[in-house]
Parts: C-alpha cells; structure tokens; sequence
C-alpha cells in the first residue's frame, strides 16, 4: 500500500468527485430521515496543499475552479474554503470526501469510515475525534461492505473510491466487494469512482455495472483532454447506482461547466449515460 492521496488532493479527479459527492448528499438529506454514509477508502481528512515542489495536481484542479462564479459550484466551493482556509491562488488546505460529508450532513445522520494504512487511519481518527456521528474502521473497505450494511438507518450512501494501485484488477474486487453488498442492501445508493486514462479497460465494468446492479446506473465522464495516453490521467468518472430522483439533468449542467473550467486542451469534454435505464 504506497498510495498516498497528498499528492494528488485537490487535483481535477478530486474536484469532480467531491463536487458530485456534495450534490448527491444535499439531493438524499432533502427527506426528513436520518442517512447513513460509508466510506470505504476515506483517506486522510484534509490535505495540505504544496505551494512548490512537484505535489502541486490541485493548481490544475481546486486552482482552476477558485474564483468560479456559476451556481453549480457555490456550495461546493463555500464549503472547500470553509474547511480549508483561504488563499487567492486556492485553499491552504484541501478537504477530502469525510470532511466534506460530515460538514453536508445533519445531526441524525451517521457516517462509517474505512481506512487501511495505519498512518492515514491515525489521522482521520484525529480529524474527527469530537464528532460522536462518525465511527473510523481501520479494516479493508471491500470486507467492510459485506460487514456494515445493511444500515439500522436502511437509508444510505456508499462512496467506493479506491487507489487503483491494482490498476484494471481494482474493477475486479469493486465488483466483488459490490456483490456481498447487492445481497445484503440492494437499495443503497452506491457511488464509485474510477481513473481514465484510455476507454477500452473500462467497458468490462460498465458491462458488469449494466449487468448485475439492483437498480438503475447513471455514469458520468469528465476528460480533461484525449483518453489516448494509457501514461496520465486524462479523465475520471463516477458510477452512481440508483442515483436521487431528478438528479441528472442538474448533474448534466454542472459537468458542462466543469469541463469548461478544468478543461487541458483539445478533447476536453463530459459524458453522461445511462448503463441500465430507471
Ligand atoms: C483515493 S484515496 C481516498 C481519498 C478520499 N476518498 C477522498 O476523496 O478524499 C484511497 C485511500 O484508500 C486507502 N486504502 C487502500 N486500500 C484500502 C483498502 N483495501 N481498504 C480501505 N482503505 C484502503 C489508501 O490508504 C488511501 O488513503
């Protein structure tokens, strides 16, 4: 396990997550009951962001999107200088996926955080030492989705955001730690995350997606520029099972944007579909 998230905290893959994250949490509070949220690789809390030196993805990222002034991105951006501090060239600190959903959730809701290496453990512990809605599970997040769900609360949102580290292989034991989780808790609303360097390694997920999900599956691409380059991070997307009701069409609108502002050169674009219809 050599992945460390520092490094990459705040870059354009982060921004599209955390903005999504945001918006499918404020879409599943609008009902008046209480909401489960696991995490299962929830990394470190909040970043430090270099300001020299090579560690410095979130100029291309958070960096782009500072002074952004569309609708779509208001709450997003209130809440990353809130938790983060304020610079003009970008936050001083970037808040990662925990800090960001314990701050959108309410009082009643619950939040179930995985985390493997000791160190990055250790640290989100501390992040969230006061915070008696949260429990931090030092313990593998696929295990975890057999283990936790289903929910008391039988309300939940699972966000699924692994290093990669595995490369194509991770899809495997997404889909695996998916089926435990489709047996036990068929109606949760599951988010994953996933890298995009070229298309073709990602067809035989979509396929399995397509396949085997309970429930609807909306899939959302932003490229930065051309897939073409299996070297670099050209793009990331966001699997999103039995996404909130209505959603999509606020989510098309906001990606458009996104696009435009994070865009890298020619090939800058979004995509959204569905891989299996409502
Ligand atoms: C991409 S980072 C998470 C970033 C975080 N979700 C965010 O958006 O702020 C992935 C994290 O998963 C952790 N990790 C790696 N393998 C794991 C496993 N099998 N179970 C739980 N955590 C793991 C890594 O230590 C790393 O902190």
């Amino acid at each position: 396990m050599n992945y460390r998230h520092y490094f990459h905290a705040g870059n354009f893959g982060d921004v599209f997550k955390h903005w999504l994250l945001l918006a499918l949490l404020e879409a599943l509070t609008r009902k008046d009951k209480p909401l489960a949220y696991l995490e299962t690789h929830a990394g470190e809390g909040l970043y430090p962001l270099a300001r020299e030196g090579e560690a410095q993805e979130w100029r291309l990222g958070i960096g782009r999107l500072w002074g952004a002034e569309e609708p779509a991105f208001a709450a997003y951006l209130e809440a990353v200088r809130r938790l983060g501090g304020e610079a003009a060239d970008g936050p001083l600190r970037y808040p990662g996926s925990p800090l960001l959903a314990a701050d959108r959730l309410r009082p009643g809701d619950r939040l179930l955080l995985c985390e493997l290496h000791p160190e990055v453990y250790s640290a989100l512990r501390r992040c969230f030492a006061p915070d008696r809605r949260v429990s931090v599970h030092q313990r593998d997040g696929y295990e975890a989705l057999g283990a936790l769900l289903p929910p008391p609360e039988r309300r939940a949102l699972i966000l699924i955001d692994p290093p990669y580290e595995a490369k194509t292989a991770e899809f495997e034991r997404i889909a695996q730690g998916l089926e435990r989780a489709f047996r036990r808790f068929p109606q949760g609303v599951y988010a994953v995350w996933y890298p995009i360097k070229t298309l073709p390694p990602l067809a035989p997920f979509s396929r399995w997606l397509a396949a085997h999900a309970p429930g609807p599956v909306l899939d959302l691409r932003l490229f930065v520029r051309e897939p073409d380059s299996p070297l670099r991070l050209n793009g990331a997307g966001m699997a999103i099972l039995r996404p909130p009701f209505a959603l999509a069409e606020e989510l098309a609108k906001g990606l458009r944007q996104l696009a435009r502002a994070l865009g890298q050169g020619a090939g800058a674009a979004w995509e959204m579909r569905w891989l299996r219809e409502p």
